[in-house]
């Protein structure tokens, strides 16, 4: 039997996070994963430049159960204190810029100038120089605690490679997005096996679909993006979105994908800055002779716009429309009532909402409160981050704090 004092279950974000720390206090540290490779949604995320931090990073910018958990980890390992990490190392990075909106270029959302691949190596290699141990491709068959002495409590983690004991062990096995890059419902299994709860897991920052009449009605539109506002729930967010074969997508309907349950209406305003009701009254009173569709085409895309007039059954000249018909028009614009039939789920979903509740783990320590020398970082737990670089937030600041202690 191999022994260290940690064992880490999951090469991600917060695990090698988590690593990197132990092993620089001096701690023992395995990280064991089942893939061949670490970090791998760190490499292919941002495009393969990782937007691996976001200025604004604060709690608002997460939904949990448990919406004050998160405070205390991002408080102590800020966006400031990993962009100083990658100085350190020599890596370059900028701010992402936005020209389609003024108050864009506060957005805060922080990429590489080089490869997403470079703070991958950052991490490996100081998790290396600190005499942290990798075993990969290696297939967990069982967790057991044996040993039960003045409250410590020693796990042996039977794998197909052998059988590894720690006196801290750490789950930072990640949610269920992206079977194929190596998601699994490990963690949420192994937390139901020592007695937590669950809150219900479902895709976030996702993808949405229409069902066959809906994607008729809108097949023109596939490929269109436009600078919209959707809402759903508490989630409004204002983004580019994109028309699809499928649904939608874009920035805005992902983050209000993560407020978005079966059966739920989301509504989009498609010209966020104009009272369609009014710009559509003052063009019937100067140009009474247009065709709607052309009124529209100066507010929305023409593709749009066509959709819109067919729509609203009102593909005829503006001064033939009444109030209430404008009122009709200028709802489609403004407040979109669309219900999708459901999401592209973990196939394409960037994050999973919902994981271990955090009512059951320590915000300072991030150990088990019934099960000493258990933690739990990262994106199993519940806090999901709103897209622009929170996660990864999350991850290094869970990962971080837990580092310290275990
Ligand atoms: P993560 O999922 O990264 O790691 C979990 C690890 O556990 C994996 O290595 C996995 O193989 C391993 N594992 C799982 N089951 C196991 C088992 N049974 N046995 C052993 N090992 C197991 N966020 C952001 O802030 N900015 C961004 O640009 C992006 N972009 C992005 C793109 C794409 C395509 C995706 C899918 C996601 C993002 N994200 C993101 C989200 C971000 O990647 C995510 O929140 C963090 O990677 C979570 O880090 P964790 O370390 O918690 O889990």
């Amino acid at each position: 039997m191999k022994k260290s004092d940690v064992i880490i279950i999951g090469a991600g974000a917060a695990g090698l996070m988590c690593a990197w720390q132990a092993a620089r206090r001096g701690r023992s540290v395995l990280v064991i994963d089942h893939m061949r490779k670490i970090g791998e949604k760190i490499r292919i995320s941002g495009g393969g430049k990782c937007n691996f931090t976001n200025m604004h990073c604060s709690a608002d910018n997460f939904i949990s159960q448990n919406p004050n958990f998160c405070k205390s980890a991002l408080k102590r390992f800020t966006p400031r204190d990993f962009l100083q990490l990658l100085k350190d190392h020599k890596i370059d990075f900028h701010q992402k810029r936005y020209d389609y909106s003024a108050d864009e270029s506060s957005k805060g959302q922080m990429f590489c100038n080089g490869s997403a691949q470079n703070i991958v190596d950052m991490l490996q290699f100081n998790i290396e120089n600190a005499e942290g141990k990798f075993q990969l491709a290696t297939k967990i068959k069982e967790i057991k605690v044996k040993d039960i002495k003045n409250h410590d409590e020693k796990f042996i983690i039977s794998t197909d490679k052998g059988d590894f004991s720690c006196y801290s062990l750490v789950i930072s096995s990640g949610g269920l997005s992206i079977p194929k890059i190596g998601a699994s419902n490990f963690g949420y299994e192994t937390a139901k096996k020592f007695g937590l709860n669950i809150i219900a897991p479902r895709a976030g920052l996702v993808p949405l679909t229409f069902d066959e009449e809906l994607l008729s009605k809108t097949s023109s539109l596939s490929g269109l993006s436009v600078d919209a506002k959707v809402s759903c729930g508490k989630g409004v967010f204002r983004e580019g979105l994109l028309f699809t074969h499928r649904g939608l997508s874009g920035p805005a309907i992902l983050q209000v994908s993560s407020y978005w349950q079966e059966g739920a209406e989301v509504i989009v305003d498609l010209a966020p800055d104009l009272n369609v009701f009014e710009a559509l009254k003052y063009a019937r009173d100067k140009q009474p002779r247009q065709m709607l569709r052309s009124v529209l085409s100066g507010i929305t895309p023409n593709r749009i716009a066509a959709l819109i007039a067919d729509l609203s059954d009102s593909d005829t000249r503006i001064a033939d429309l009444s109030d209430k018909k404008l009122r009709i028009v200028s709802d489609i614009v403004n407040s979109w009532k669309i219900k999708p039939k459901g999401s592209e789920g973990y196939r394409t979903a960037e994050v999973t909402i919902g994981g271990v509740d955090t009512n059951e783990i320590s915000s300072k320590t991030f150990e088990a409160s019934k099960v000493k020398g258990l933690y739990f970082i990262g994106e199993v737990l519940d806090v999901t981050g709103h897209l622009g670089g929170h996660n990864f937030q999350w991850a290094w600041s869970s990962g971080h704090c837990a580092g310290q202690v275990v």
